[in-house]
């Protein structure tokens, strides 16, 4: 999409013989701009397109360090090999330690990338530090015990395993011609959060769908045991867990992995499940093709087409956008089926995409 189409019409502005000398020249200054804009996003496509990965592991790994090394300085070698310098503590964190932030990765969506480029004229960079603070107003902390949380966990799970969705995810995975060895969770959110009213009051039959999420990978792991005649190691990455979330998905069979290294983790041996994540998990994972894994299960991954139908806004805002690589990937070397719709993933379509056997390396 040309700059011109974002931004107001400058040749036919200039055209009117209106105009004062001091406004045309700060509009020829921001037609250049918006030339210089433009050139960026070929660039950027361009490199888009020969498949040079946006997040390479290498670079999440050595952010990842830094970052728990409490580094002065984070240094991270960009897309174009740039390197981008980043200070551990935000500039007014110095002088006013009420509000704590600390950085964290953050993963710019290719699209993100285009607009920031049209709209700032900003260097696109897909890896970056952001910072967040550990004490946002207004959240309150989650009151349930451990002991709810099990009882919630069991009820939520037993009744989760007898829908549509989980018999259809059961017969596709145990269908699965490759033998995945682990399983892979992002963003299914935390099980103690959700049983918050937005008061901050217990919410003592939460109807989101964390729990049957989590249940979902605990049946998950059942069904690739008793493939492989052993149990596969399982993992899951929301940074919004708290310690008794923690507690809870152990005590069900689930580990817990840091930000951003279940990233590191996905690989052919690997089945993947994300739900409505605040990250670009999609395009993460299909980033690099040595890593694409043996199975997805994630929000269904409309072609472009269709996509541009449904969000008619140009600028709609997503967190886990699609995009080429990720659609490449899924027409490529994926099978794919659609799950029955349950409200407990969103209400929104589900689908299970499967590695084609000859599609493997
Ligand atoms: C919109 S919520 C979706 C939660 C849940 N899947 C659902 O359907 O209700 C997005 C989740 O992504 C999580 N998230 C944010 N950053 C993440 C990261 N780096 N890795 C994994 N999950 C992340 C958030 O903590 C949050 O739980």
């Amino acid at each position: 999409m040309a700059a011109g189409n974002l931004l107001v019409d400058n040749d036919a502005i200039l055209e009117s013989s209106k105009l004062t000398t001091k406004h045309r020249k700060a509009l020829e200054h921001v037609k250049c701009r918006e030339a210089e804009a433009q050139k960026q996003v070929e660039r950027i496509r361009k490199l888009y397109a020969t498949g040079k990965p946006m997040y390479p592991r290498s670079a999440m790994l050595d952010a990842a360090r830094q970052i728990k090394l409490g580094s002065p300085k984070i240094t991270i070698r960009g897309w174009d090999d740039d390197v981008q310098e980043y200070e551990y503590l935000m500039p007014h964190e110095r002088k006013d330690s009420r509000q704590r932030w600390r950085p964290i990765l953050y993963w710019e969506p290719f699209q993100n990338m285009v607009k920031e480029c049209l709209l700032m004229g900003h260097t696109p960079r897909p890896l970056k530090i952001c910072y967040h603070s550990d004490s946002p107003h207004g959240t309150p902390e989650p009151t349930a015990t451990i002991e709810e949380l099990k009882e919630t966990f069991k009820m939520r799970a037993s009744a989760w395993r007898e829908t549509a969705m989980a018999h259809k995810l059961r017969s596709q995975l145990q269908a699965m011609s490759t033998l995945p060895t682990k399983i892979v969770g992002f963003g299914l959110g935390s099980p103690s959060h959700s049983m918050l009213y937005d008061d901050g009051t217990k919410d003592d039959a939460p109807v989101c769908g964390i729990f049957a999420q989590h249940a979902a990978v605990v049946m998950i792991a059942e069904i690739l045991k008793q493939k492989n005649g052993k149990a596969p190691v399982v993992l899951c990455q929301d940074p919004a867990y708290t310690e008794n979330d923690k507690e809870l998905l152990e005590s069900n069979g689930i580990m817990t992995i840091e930000s951003p290294m279940g990233f590191l983790e996905v690989d052919q041996s690997s089945v993947v499940i994300t739900v409505s994540p605040n990250v670009p998990v999609k395009q993460i994972i299909a980033d690099d093709r040595d890593f694409w894994p043996a199975a997805l299960i994630c929000n269904k991954i409309y072609s472009a087409e269709h996509e541009a139908k449904m969000y008619k806004r140009r600028d709609a805002y997503f967190t886990d956008p699609n995009g080429d690589r990720v659609r490449n990937m899924v027409q490529e070397a994926y099978s794919h089926c659609l799950l029955p719709s349950s409200n407990e993933f969103g209400g929104l379509p589900i689908e299970v995409y499967t590695r084609k056997v000859n599609a493997l390396i």
